[in-house]
């Protein structure tokens, strides 16, 4: 499976952020990894600019599930597209949360981001009071069925645990291993068993903590945020990833 390390940048970042690409494309250039960076809008076409021509691509945090039209403020995935992006993230916790995003919102936006040639990268992940009532692999499951379209191909599913996006909490190697062996197997069920979905884990991935993580099965990479917003914290999770076999 192909493996990804994947710095989601939220509303954070400037136009001096975009000098950490050198590094990045270095640690990437060693490790071998696939490496997407995904800074706020206004960032990036300087960031597909800086980045042309190295192995680190870039993509998006969100889009509008429609092409263009009267709707102040949003983006569409063509205009991504045009800008140099590669991918963009879908349904993000954040985005549900602060914009309402339905899983039919989301699936939406799933469909306008293939028809514009990005990759989807769709986050699932449940909150902590679902995890504590055992509905974890419920919750994801049904998320993940009603986000998708139909034949759904050539994306990047994350599981993120609401309650460990930016907290400093993960939850354990088992836990984590548990879900992402659900996923794999679901994704076989929904998309076929040669469709090749990299499953990336997301939520307080650090330098520290991320080869363990991406040594269990079925882990094949992570969204990174806090941690993506600087070289020295990014590129040891990237050569994390890289040694890997
Ligand atoms: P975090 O965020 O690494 O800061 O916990 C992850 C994410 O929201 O994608």
């Amino acid at each position: 499976m192909r493996k990804f390390a994947i710095g989601n940048w939220k509303m954070n970042g400037n136009i001096a952020s975009l000098k950490m690409l050198g590094e990045v494309q270095a640690a990437q250039a060693l490790s071998g990894v696939s490496v997407v960076i995904c800074p706020p809008y206004p960032l990036l076409h300087a960031a597909t600019l800086a980045s042309n021509g190295s192995g680190v691509e870039i993509g998006a945090q969100s889009c509008h599930h429609l092409a263009n039209g009267a709707h102040t403020g949003d983006v569409s995935s063509d205009l991504l597209a045009d800008v140099g992006a590669r991918y963009v993230i879908i349904g993000h916790s954040e985005r549900r949360a602060d914009h309402h995003e339905s899983n039919s919102a989301v699936c939406a936006q799933f469909q306008s981001a293939k028809t514009a040639g990005l990759t989807p990268i769709l986050c699932i992940g449940e909150t902590q009071a679902e995890r504590a009532a055992g509905r974890t692999i419920e919750v994801i499951s049904s998320q993940l069925k009603a986000s998708l379209p139909p034949q759904a191909q050539a994306f990047i599913l994350a599981y993120e645990p609401i309650w460990a996006i930016g907290t400093g909490l993960i939850p354990s190697l088992d836990e984590i291993a548990q879900v992402h062996a659900f996923l794999a197997h679901q994704l076989a069920e929904i998309c076929g068993s040669d469709s090749k979905i990299s499953v990336l884990y997301g939520g307080s991935v650090k330098a520290s903590n991320a080869a363990q993580i991406f040594a269990l099965p079925h882990v094949d990479g992570a969204l990174v945020g806090g941690a993506s917003l600087a070289a020295k914290d990014f590129c040891p999770i990237v050569t994390a990833l890289g040694h890997v076999q």
